[in-house]
């Protein structure tokens, strides 16, 4: 690709939540929780050459539904980095989206971390892993954890990162559906479900902690659990046909992914994923499937030859 000579690309992950336990909403109108995020092998590739001011241009099948002005996270990412560090340089940021948009992965979030990372070895910022995470803190919830990747517990409104002690490699096969779910939408229906409600405590799931550290995928897929899962399924009820056909059809868990649509459903290898993808399919429960795996690390460098 052209746009990475003379510049920086950095690939980045998507996320799953193992675990979203949500609170209240909070003065500042977030909600406190407590997550269990995992990053799984599909990938955005951001790059970044120099240029003369901030612009962003988007490559994928979804790249219509990617505004490419300040809404854009990645460019916000850019503006917001090249502010702390006092660089005056422009960039332009080119998207390779692979990660769903608006599928309740973290797309937008993982573009961010991956532009702060390309922007600060583009402009030579040396920005420290802490200043890159305080920055990626203030962009956005998940942001943090694109750069963290792997299996880790976030706290606060998600921000807040403790890597989990966990073993081996999960396989998933991820649902996409042809809609998407506005994250903010999501949070509003799940306090008109449970308004009026004293809510419990966030909590960190024993059983998940028990299920990552022996790595067993019938325990893990026996421990899921999302909370945003029937605020999704009240604004897009088809949500529910899809965990019914994945479940029945051998998948070892499945829930929601964040505040969807995307339904991620655990499976034993890649065959069983193979089996599934196709049950899914012939159903009609999903427009498209993918098979990742997981964990994998957060944003990285990578050499311009093997993107
Ligand atoms: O932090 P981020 O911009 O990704 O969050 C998007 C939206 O999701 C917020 O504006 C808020 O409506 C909702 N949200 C929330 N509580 C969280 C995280 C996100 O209510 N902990």
């Amino acid at each position: 690709m052209a746009a990475s000579r003379g510049g920086v690309t950095v690939r980045v992950p998507a996320k799953i939540n193992l675990q979203l336990s949500v609170g209240g909403r909070r003065a500042d109108g977030y909600h406190e929780l407590v997550t269990v995020f995992h990053a799984v092998s599909l990938y955005d590739d951001v790059t970044a050459v120099p240029a003369d001011d901030v612009r962003v241009t988007v490559e994928g099948p979804q790249a219509a539904l990617v505004p490419v002005d300040e809404r854009n996270l990645a460019v916000r990412a850019a503006l917001l980095l090249a502010r702390r560090a006092g660089v005056e340089e422009g960039v332009h940021l080119h998207l390779r989206k692979d990660i769903p948009v608006a599928g309740g992965m973290a797309g937008g979030s993982a573009d961010a971390a991956a532009a702060l990372l390309a922007c600060d070895a583009l402009w030579h910022a040396g920005l420290s892993r802490d200043d890159l995470r305080e920055l990626a803190a203030e962009l956005g919830s998940d942001v943090p954890f694109a750069l963290l990747g792997g299996t880790a517990i976030g706290t606060g409104r998600g921000e807040r990162l403790t890597p989990a002690l966990a073993r081996g490699t999960h396989h998933w096969v991820l649902a996409l559906a042809d809609r998407t779910l506005s994250t903010p939408a999501v949070y509003g229906e799940i306090d008109r479900l449970r308004a009026g409600r004293v809510l419990p405590e966030p909590y960190v799931s024993e059983a998940l902690m028990q299920a990552l550290r022996s790595g067993d995928p019938q325990s893990l897929g026996a421990s899921l659990v999302n909370d945003l899962q029937p605020a999704a399924t009240s604004l897009d009820p088809l949500l529910e046909q899809t965990l019914a056909v994945g479940l029945e059809g051998g998948a070892l868990g499945g829930q929601v992914c964040g505040s969807g649509p995307t339904v991620a459903f655990l499976v034993g290898d890649h065959e069983q994923a193979m089996d599934l993808s196709i049950t899914l399919v012939a159903a009609g429960a999903a427009t498209q499937v993918r098979r990742a795996h997981g964990p994998v690390p957060g944003a990285r460098i990578v050499e311009p030859g093997s993107v």
